[in-house]
């Protein structure tokens, strides 16, 4: 087994360390070889995906990833900020299936923004299409207007598409998902407007008759967005496009209240994945020791599960990380009275001696 580690930019170093100490006590067997990305990889080498660590990525099994970008390199041309190494890694691996779970942990039922009785339980599997949709269809780019309103206007424009067989292969890992969960798709779409998403929609539609063991239902981007507030227990799977995904997924881990909690998994068709939290690189927060390593560490879970066959030692570290959330142990961003407040390193501590066991649970 051979682990790429991409920590990126601000918290990423911090939190991607935790999870490596976390591995690293777990008696797998794997080589790993860290790489520069992002920002800090345009600092060192003048580009944020340089070929030396797309190399790497491409040929480890999987991908450790930290988070990318910070406010200082907005002014730069779109090739060279930080987010292109991610979307260069999605699109150059190959990585088209994201999966993005919204679980709220019992303990955390307060942090939500909802009312606990809308939250408690939820358990919500969002797999959004990575490497299609309007992120890179071709054309774009920026013009003088041909035609339109203003003609002659400075214009800019993106070009939202799909073919079949992308919709096709991330609708059968939707099914196949749900099968081994709630048995319910939802598929978000906008058919009633774009005929990008009437394409998606009947292709789900033909997809969802080899799957007769699985509810499938559609829904309106606008109205999902609404029922994810609303009722957010009534989704198991949702199954939508890469834009909407990017909306709907931060939506749904907000309702969680603790978007520090969420770890990701982005796959090809060979199982090869990029496994990151759901949340960002937090520049405001660098360096301080405060961030929560947890979604990191349940990334990392989630690659041992996904990429590495190793689904044991991935429950090891899901009860870890449930031990320590009994024990009363929180991160700044998910602290409330009556917890014990702990910084990023005794965070991934507390996860390790749950591993390495006993010591801290006979007390
Ligand atoms: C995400 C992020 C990325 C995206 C950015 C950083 C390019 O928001 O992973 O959700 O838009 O996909
Ligand atoms: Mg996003």
């Amino acid at each position: 087994m051979k682990i790429a580690i991409l920590p990126g930019d601000g918290i990423g170093t911090e939190i991607v360390a935790e999870a490596v100490k976390v591995l690293n006590v777990l008696d797998l067997k794997f080589e790993s070889e860290t790489a520069l990305v992002g920002g800090a990889a345009y600092e060192a080498h003048g580009h944020p995906l340089p070929d030396a660590t797309l190399k790497l990525a491409k040929q480890a099994d999987a991908v450790l990833f930290g988070a990318v970008g910070d406010w200082k390199y907005d002014k730069l041309e779109r090739a060279l900020r930080p987010e292109q190494a991610i979307l260069g890694l999605r699109k150059n691996l190959g990585l088209f299936a994201n999966f993005r779970p919204a679980i709220c942990y019992e303990q955390l039922v307060g942090a939500s923004s909802l009312k606990p009785e809308l939250v408690s339980g939820l358990d919500i599997l969002i797999i959004r299409e990575l490497t299609g949709d309007i992120y890179f269809g071709q054309p774009r780019g920026r013009r003088q207007s041909p035609d339109g309103l203003f003609p002659g206007a400075e214009e800019a424009f993106d070009t939202m598409r799909y073919t079949r067989p992308e919709i096709e292969r991330i609708a059968r890992v939707a099914f196949e998902a749900a099968r081994k969960r709630g048995k319910h798709v939802t598929s978000v779409d906008k058919a009633n407007v774009l005929e990008t998403f009437q394409l998606w929609k009947d292709v789900v539609t033909e997809v969802g008759k080899d799957y007769p063991d699985v509810k499938l239902d559609h829904m309106y981007v606008d109205n999902a967005a609404m029922q994810l507030v609303r009722q957010p227990k009534f989704f198991d799977v949702v199954v939508t496009g890469n834009m909407f995904g990017d909306i709907l997924s931060d939506e749904a881990a907000m309702l969680t209240g603790s978007i520090g909690m969420l770890p990701s998994a982005s796959l090809n068709a060979n199982n090869q994945g990029l496994y990151e939290p759901s949340h960002g690189s937090a520049p405001d927060i660098a360096g301080k020791g405060v961030a929560n390593p947890l979604a990191t560490i349940l990334s990392a879970a989630m690659m041992l599960r996904y990429s590495l066959n190793q689904p044991q030692a991935a429950s090891r570290i899901e009860s870890a990380v449930e031990h320590v959330l009994a024990q009363g142990l929180r991160t700044a961003d998910i602290w409330s009275e009556g917890t014990t407040k702990v910084g990023t390193q005794q965070m991934g501590d507390a996860v390790v001696a749950a591993i390495t066991k006993k010591t801290i649970t006979k007390s």
